[in-house]
């Protein structure tokens, strides 16, 4: 059995700071294994860029997994070639190996048809768990699912059914509540919600752009510009009661002089001020609305959220969710973590894996590594 999973880690040096994505695909691994499944686990880490990284090598992973499973991972010394094939064929049921990290061949990016037969030379059957990855046709998230009976492991069916639930059976009111530094990063995933949602509530950066688009000084705060007629026109499709904006905002003179920051209405901005975080008037909108809901979607922060002094906004987001009676679903790594350090991760009826997967999902793309499991299904 070929299992495709997403490890790709956040690693300080050889340490996993992060094992969610690992402890994710639990529930699929122990599954195979207690129906006798020889497993042999696949990953990409980083970018090595078919190049051989030692330290992107996926051990420290493989060593975790074991911890995680009270069960010994061996590491193949590739993902491919005579040895690692030996250790393959030499697997018995229950057991399970640790392939080394794919993308150290190039062929693995280029969706290559002879290293995902390589790759498939090795199992008689394909699951795929690496919703993370599922946005790349990459030769073990697409190619190889051509080559072998496939299916999906269990967290890319919750992933599937959670985030396309929202999308397209979402129990109204349906709020969305999108974040993040760059307009241009989720300009897409605003216009595929604002076709579904009753409201989307836009904070973070991005909020600048449309505040500017509103004729708001927003001072020396990230504005892209050539998407102000962008920001109009979708202020124009939709009223102040479906796409909310801050109505104040966090400014200080800098990001480095959060001690002398303030809270100031959107109109109050002082020129060459930056504005980091919503304010607590706009918060109270916001949660107010979550709090009405029966389905909220949360991706992304409300402020410079890697700045403690600027994360209030993202932690009230957080708790206001955790708090609401909705079906909630959270992606986006700022999101997530803010969630993680309140601990309320376990309030939510779903956090996701992915990253830009998650994205292109919630934008309505056709993901290649889901597609192709949909076509063998
Ligand atoms: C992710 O971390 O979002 C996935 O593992 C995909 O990684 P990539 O952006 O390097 O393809």
């Amino acid at each position: 059995m070929f299992l495709r999973v997403d490890y790709n880690v956040p690693l300080r040096g050889t340490a996993i700071t992060d094992d969610t994505r690992i402890r994710a695909t639990l529930p699929t691994i122990e599954y195979l294994l207690a129906h006798h499944a020889a497993v042999i686990i696949a990953s990409h880490l980083g970018r090595p860029k078919g190049t051989w990284k030692e330290e992107l090598s996926l051990a420290p992973v493989a060593h975790r997994l074991s911890e995680l499973l009270h069960q010994p991972v061996e590491m193949a010394p590739d993902c491919v070639g005579s040895e690692t094939e030996a250790m393959a064929r030499s697997l018995q049921p229950g057991q399970l190996i640790m392939l080394e990290n794919l993308r150290f061949h190039p062929e693995e990016e280029a969706n290559d048809q002879a290293f995902a037969g390589r790759l498939a030379s090795l199992a008689d059957l394909y699951v795929d768990d690496a919703f993370g990855a599922a946005h790349r046709a990459h030769a073990s998230t697409e190619a190889i699912a051509h080559l072998l009976p496939a299916a999906a492991g269990l967290l890319m069916e919750r992933e599937i059914e959670a985030l396309s639930g929202a999308l397209h059976h979402a129990q109204p009111p349906f709020i969305a509540v999108i974040g993040g530094a760059k307009i241009s990063t989720k300009m897409a995933l605003i216009e595929n919600l604002l076709t579904r949602v009753d409201a989307l509530i836009i904070g973070g950066g991005m909020a600048n752009t449309f505040l500017a688009a509103k004729g708001y000084e927003v001072g020396s705060s990230l504005v892209e510009a050539d998407l102000i007629p962008m920001a109009k026109e979708l202020l124009g499709r939709a009223s102040a009661d479906r796409l909310l904006l801050p109505v104040d905002v966090v400014v200080a003179p800098n990001v480095s002089s959060a001690g002398q920051r303030r809270t100031v209405a959107v109109d109050q901005v002082p020129p060459d001020w930056t504005i980091v975080d919503a304010g607590s008037a706009s918060l109270e909108r916001f949660c107010e609305r979550i709090h009405s809901s029966r389905t909220v979607l949360w991706n992304g922060p409300m402020g410079i959220f890697e700045e403690p002094a600027f994360a209030a906004g993202t932690l009230a987001i957080g708790r206001c969710v955790a708090a609401s009676q909705a079906e909630s679903i959270v992606g986006g790594g700022d999101s997530v973590a803010a969630l993680d350090q309140m601990g309320l991760t376990n309030s939510m009826s779903h956090v996701s894996t992915g990253g830009g997967a998650t994205l292109e999902f919630l934008e309505g793309k056709t993901l290649p590594g889901i597609a192709v499991l949909e076509q063998s299904g």
